[in-house]
């Protein structure tokens, strides 16, 4: 995809002395004391602010925490937890700024952070003027927000519009060149694991999908709507009957491409949805009518994995069990490992897959770890982001 870099504006000397606005995605979860549980989000980020502060730009930072009600504040809205510990990583103060949509006082090497941008007015809807007052802030907007880049808000999307030069900042790039890499020019095989409790959730991304992949592998409750549209019983397990024909037809669309969803060969159930539950592994033609398939069994995972170890390109979203129990972990993890240990390059998002690849350690064996949530879904599902278009746009001039 052809947008603006920043690094290259920077490489290029168009930085030096320049008002520069981030819109970065610092959305950090939090506990009930307003502390930071989990800082990938902004730890991501840091590399773009210190490019800009090292090329000697005045640096302005926005993000989105949560979801507001604009136009009140509230102080749990505040950005100020994340303002502390951006403090911390940049090694240097990181003042916070309310009210800061008709002016902003930052000099050249310095950095503020402005308060949350969906307490705007305005901001969720896109409106017009407040997105030109924002892009009347700055030289250059740089949009760095990968996990905000499925939405058009005046922040992410209308500044970019009316900013005079709107760029990717090296978070986006980096994304938007490990999503080309792994869907737009794949080397093959192209294995897709699609997992989650859902086939509704995931239905336009599996018929996307069905479309490209060599191979989709399905997990979790969706895997128990595949298994009774191939024909098998699953007792009382998680899924939606009513989406079999759907399912029947993403299989269907994979056969006449010469293509596969691999069916469960055998499955771990239990007869509750308990950590303490009695694991039982049965070949998939065996479930009975009480039981409950809580992960893929040792046959199917040794299966997969071979054909992970075998694929080009892998794109990982979901855990195929429930791997947060001990007993009905066994397939997450064989999954896990053999991403990491296969010579594919990798693309893994979600939150459920990150906490896997965590509990696993297998970080820096991934190809590439998605900062987006949604974002990461709607690439999946074949959309054009809008943050992506708008780039692109203005790059072609
Ligand atoms: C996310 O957490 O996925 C992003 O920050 C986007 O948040 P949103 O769904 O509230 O737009």
């Amino acid at each position: 995809m052809n947008v603006l870099r920043f690094s290259d504006l920077v490489a290029a000397g168009r930085v030096a002395g320049k008002r520069v606005f981030i819109r970065a995605d610092l959305n950090v979860p939090q506990d009930d004391a307003g502390h930071i549980t989990e800082d990938t989000r902004i730890r991501a980020s840091v590399p773009c602010i210190r490019l800009a502060l090292d090329a000697g730009a005045a640096v302005m930072v926005t993000s989105h925490l949560g979801r507001p009600t604009e136009g009140t504040f509230k102080p749990e809205d505040s950005l100020a937890p994340v303002a502390a510990r951006l403090s911390e990583l940049l090694g240097r103060e990181v003042p916070l700024v309310a009210n800061w949509v008709d002016g902003v006082q930052v000099a050249p090497g310095q950095v503020v952070l402005l308060e949350n941008c969906r307490v705007n007015k305005g901001e969720k809807k896109n409106d017009e003027a407040l997105a030109r007052k924002m892009a009347a802030l700055c030289d250059i907007f740089v949009h760095d927000a990968f996990g905000t880049a499925h939405r058009a808000e005046a922040s992410t999307y209308g500044i970019a519009q009316f900013a005079p030069i709107a760029c990717a900042g090296p978070l986006l790039a980096a994304e938007i060149d490990a999503i080309g890499r792994a869907l737009a020019n794949p080397k093959r095989p192209l294995v897709a694991i699609v997992a989650g409790s859902k086939v509704s959730t995931k239905l336009t991304i599996l018929q996307s999908l069905a479309k490209n992949v060599d191979g989709l592998v399905v997990g979790g409750g969706i895997a128990n709507t595949f298994m009774l549209a191939a024909g098998l019983s699953i007792g009382r397990s998680l899924a939606e009957a009513d989406l079999v024909g759907e399912a029947r037809a993403v299989i269907e669309a994979m056969k006449a491409r010469g293509a596969e969803v691999p069916i469960p060969l055998d499955v771990v159930v239990a007869k509750a949805f308990k950590a303490d539950a009695v694991a039982t592994v049965k070949a998939a033609t065996d479930v009975a009518a009480d039981d409950l398939i809580l992960d893929i069994g040792p046959k199917t995972a040794a299966l997969l994995a071979n054909q992970l170890m075998a694929a080009g390109t892998i794109v990982w979203n979901g855990p195929v069990g429930v791997f947060e129990f001990e007993a009905f972990s066994h397939g997450t993890e064989a999954i896990a490992r053999a991403v990491a240990t296969s010579p594919a390059f990798s693309i893994a998002g979600g939150g459920d897959t990150l906490a896997a690849i965590a509990k696993y350690g297998i970080e820096k064996k991934v190809g590439y770890i998605s900062t987006g949530g949604g974002a990461f879904l709607e690439v999946l599902e074949g959309k054009t982001l809008p943050a992506f278009e708008i780039l692109a746009r203005r790059a072609a001039g």
